[in-house]
């Protein structure tokens, strides 16, 4: 009890702080006070609205939330996998996917793990297959169950409300943050304070004391956390810290973002996220219920910001000087620490990288898992602190290098951008990786099987790209092994052997398509407007 942090300062009331307050008000048991400290002058970023599916599990569950009962508060739709379009061919934005062969130029990422027969997963049958000229479907198509629906804009969920599939979020960034503000303060007895911050002050060891706010407030605390956005008001301002910047790998640091009505009754929702490739970077498409988010992320070096602008509104046929449109400016990397004595950074304030695989609230939670893993009491035990440390590294990192591996397999070099992505450099970590699968190894095989991998965080945070993931990316480019493993060319049977689980596959689509409700039904079901 001595040594117990009592009070832990928040700095910044967007997805970030609202997020940290109410997983520590409720993972600390209430034993520490909390507070929010926000300007109501300096706004929320605003974006922010896709997700990957360990968050209701490790994040809204853990506060004892129902889905449908945040789903609701935050105008949620279904997500069971991002749809990539022209990633392969060349042209301007263009919102459907292209001819491309004798099909079209779209793939889908889906979330979980393959089936496996014999230790080995269903992508190595279905490359050994294809190399031989056996089949001539596609890998998503060929091995999850998923696609037809998807194309059908049908439910996760059968009638019955079961979940037949593994599925993630999107919804409304302001609408999260309002939320989560709301039960913090009602349910969780966070302190909130509407203050514009000023000055940090530091004691003669560099730990941070108090902030000061413009009205002369002082707020005194033992852990301060910075959730204070791109600005790192606390981290890199007061404590110096320095954010290592990654424009190497990733080279988009802008996007211009809007929302656009959408007659969900006559379309249908889409249950996923569209990843749409450009001229100089791709645009995102979150649909949610009577309208859907759009941004196109482009990197400044090879668009001008009207260039942009003006292929964005052209994507959606919008008049430009009509559209409110949001302009945004980020920074891709993270701090050299997450965590500096006793400031702890958490959201864009920590680090940050274009939203195509939708990582960022997934950094939030998984650092705030993190931090509690590792919470301190006031003699911040450097070990805890450098563990802690390590762990975001790792995470960030890898998730960088899997998001450039989209740009640098991606077959397109029509424009300076796309020719600019070949030429960077990749790093050791992912090297390794891609030697691995073009030798025809499995990479990064999950530690746990797909009917608990979403069950385990730790064991997901471990192992957080698996061979699916690596798969449907590098297949959906086009981008395929030198061979297949050559342990299957000594093993005919167990080639044969696997057929019945691709057959398993198509009869599963088959009943799929025939027995769920759209994904439109079942949300206006949800949201109470049936
Ligand atoms: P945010 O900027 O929202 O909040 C900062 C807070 O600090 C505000 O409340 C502000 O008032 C406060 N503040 C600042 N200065 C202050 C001062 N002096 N005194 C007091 N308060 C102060 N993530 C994802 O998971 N899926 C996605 O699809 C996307 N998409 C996406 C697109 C783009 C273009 C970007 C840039 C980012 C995303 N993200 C994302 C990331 C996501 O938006 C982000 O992780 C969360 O919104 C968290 O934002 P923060 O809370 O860190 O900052």
């Amino acid at each position: 009890m001595e040594y117990h942090i009592k009070h832990v300062v928040i700095l910044g009331g967007g997805t970030a702080g609202w997020m940290s307050a109410c997983y520590l008000a409720k993972n600390l048991e209430g034993s520490v006070a909390i507070t929010v400290v926000e300007a109501p002058s300096i706004p929320r970023i605003g974006v922010g609205e896709a997700t990957i599916p360990n968050l209701h599990k490790t994040f809204f569950a853990s506060l004892g939330l129902r889905e449908d009962e945040w789903m609701r508060a935050c105008n949620a739709s279904f997500k069971m996998g991002i749809k990539f379009i022209n990633w392969r061919t060349s042209g301007s934005g263009e919102a459907h996917p292209r001819r491309w062969g004798n099909s079209y130029d779209a793939f889908y990422h889906i979330f979980g793990q393959l089936p496996e027969y014999e230790r080995l997963p269903l992508s190595h049958y279905w490359f050994a297959r294809k190399y031989r000229d056996q089949t001539t479907e596609a890998f998503d198509y060929a091995c999850y169950k998923e696609p037809p629906a998807l194309d059908a804009n049908l439910a996760p969920c059968g009638q019955d409300g079961k979940p037949w599939t593994n599925y993630a979020w999107h919804f409304d960034a302001q609408r999260v943050a309002d939320f989560l503000k709301d039960f913090a303060i009602r349910k969780l007895n966070v302190q909130h304070r509407e203050e514009e911050m000023t000055e940090a002050l530091l004691d003669e060891r560099g730990f941070i004391t108090a902030l000061r706010t413009k009205s002369g407030l002082l707020l005194e605390g033992d852990l301060f956390m910075d959730c204070s956005g791109f600005r790192g008001l606390l981290i890199n301002q007061a404590m110096r810290e320095p954010f290592l910047d990654m424009s190497d790998f990733l080279l988009c640091d802008r996007a211009v973002a809007t929302a656009i009505p959408h007659d969900d009754e006559t379309k249908g929702i889409e249950p996923y996220t569209s990843a749409i490739a450009m001229r100089a970077g791709w645009a995102w498409k979150i649909p949610m219920p009577t309208r859907f988010g759009s941004g196109y992320v482009y990197s400044s070096r090879f668009v001008s910001q009207d260039q942009a602008t003006k292929d964005f509104c052209q994507l959606w046929n919008l008049k430009p000087e009509e559209a409110e449109l949001n302009h945004v400016r980020f920074r891709v990397g993270r701090n050299r620490r997450a965590w500096v004595k006793n400031c702890v950074s958490i959201g864009l304030s920590s680090c940050f990288l274009e939203p195509l695989e939708s990582t960022g609230i997934y950094f939030i939670t998984a650092a705030l898992y993190q931090l509690v893993k590792h919470f301190p009491d006031n003699r911040f035990d450097p070990i805890l602190l450098e563990r802690y440390n390590r762990e975001i590294e790792t995470m960030f990192d890898d998730c960088r290098d899997f998001i450039q591996a989209h740009f640098y397999f991606s077959p397109r070099s029509d424009t300076s951008f796309w020719k600019a992505n070949k030429e960077l450099t990749l790093s050791e970590n992912i090297r390794e990786k891609i030697a691995m699968y073009r030798v025809g190894m499995p990479v990064n095989l999950p530690v746990v099987d797909e009917s608990t991998y979403y069950g385990n965080f730790e064991a997901e945070f471990r192992n957080f790209w698996t061979n699916s993931n690596y798969y449907c990316i590098f297949a959906g480019l086009g981008f395929l092994p030198d061979h297949p493993l050559p342990l299957l060319t000594y093993r005919n049977a167990s080639a044969e052997g696997a057929s019945p689980l691709f057959e398993k596959i198509k009869e599963q689509q088959r009943e799929l398509l025939s027995s769920l409700p759209t994904n439109y039904a079942y949300l206006c079901q949800l949201h109470g407007k049936q």
